[in-house]
């Protein structure tokens, strides 16, 4: 019998745990994360105990989906205060393996991914990432057995390279997007935010103004294109140096085209300082 949380460093472990839950018949939501955890991230642990029987939260800071100069060194680290903020939401497992249980010697096999990896907004600034994001996510799938899994949609575009890669490979896991959490200024949840200068901190919030303003100007008949430059102007004038800023076919994240009728997505990165911000929203 079960009680309270359990963490658990091996496959072998996570294993075991899962053909328990599976054999009395329970199914088990995955939240992969990469720790640092915070509101967005307990918002999708609360939308997996809605879904599942047995919620495991994995904690990995995967290095595969850093690029050279990234700040795989630095990602900050937190796994005692992670541990007591999932005890406290009621999650079953935490996952916290080191990195020889996800690649160990030999390792030579990854998933390379097309389509909505490939679509010119974070891969072209983070060549390799999706790359290695869904060879740790294809991995943490089959390690726990799970039969859900939740991604925040503040990463909008690895949302839906999971999903194709989840489709395109049959795995049986039903991936669910939940909606990004916001600080009530509107600066969207992000282990990363820990990074801002109180300065740039107040100037963060303008990155989800100027997408809700070309949002609306789209809603009200201004081409995406322009609508998504004179975002990209304001943001400069805020002191936003933009990555990219586009309005996207919402489930391929494809250039919109003449004859598409279908919803709409803007997404964003942008650089405050040394501190790179995404967000996105719906038109
Ligand atoms: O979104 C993240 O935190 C990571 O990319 C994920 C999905 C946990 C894979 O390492």
């Amino acid at each position: 019998m079960e009680t309270g949380l359990q963490l658990v460093r091996t496959r072998a472990a996570l294993s075991a745990l899962a053909k328990g839950w599976h054999d009395l018949g329970r199914t088990i939501a995955l939240v992969p994360t990469m720790g640092a955890l915070h509101e967005g991230h307990l918002a999708l642990v609360h939308l997996a105990r809605e879904r599942a029987a047995h919620v495991v939260v994995s904690i990995f800071v995967n290095p595969t989906q850093f690029g050279p100069g990234e700040d795989l060194q630095s990602y900050p680290r937190d796994l005692q205060g992670d541990v007591d903020k999932l005890r406290a939401a009621g999650v079953d497992a935490v996952y916290a393996p080191p990195v020889e249980e996800i690649y160990p010697a030999g390792f030579a096999t990854t998933v390379h991914v097309e389509g909505p990896a490939t679509a010119g907004l974070e891969d072209a600034f983070r060549p390799g990432h999706f790359d290695g994001v869904a060879t740790v996510v294809a991995k943490l799938f089959a390690q726990s057995a799970c039969d859900i899994a939740v991604f925040g949609q503040k990463d909008y575009q690895q949302l839906q390279v999971i999903r194709r890669m989840s489709a395109d490979l049959d795995l049986p896991v039903h991936v669910i997007g939940a909606p990004t959490i916001r600080e009530t200024d509107g600066l969207a949840m992000s282990s990363r935010n820990a990074y801002l200068s109180p300065q740039e901190r107040k100037t963060a919030p303008a990155l989800h103004r100027a997408l809700q303003a070309a949002a609306s100007a789209i809603r009200a008949g201004r081409s995406p294109q322009r609508a998504c430059a004179e975002a990209i102007k304001g943001l400069k004038m805020t002191g936003f140096a933009t990555d990219y800023l586009q309005a996207r076919q919402a489930a391929s994240l494809a250039p919109l085209t003449a004859d598409y009728q279908g919803p709409i997505r803007l997404l964003a990165a942008a650089r405050l300082g040394r501190t790179r911000l995404i967000d996105n929203i719906a038109v």
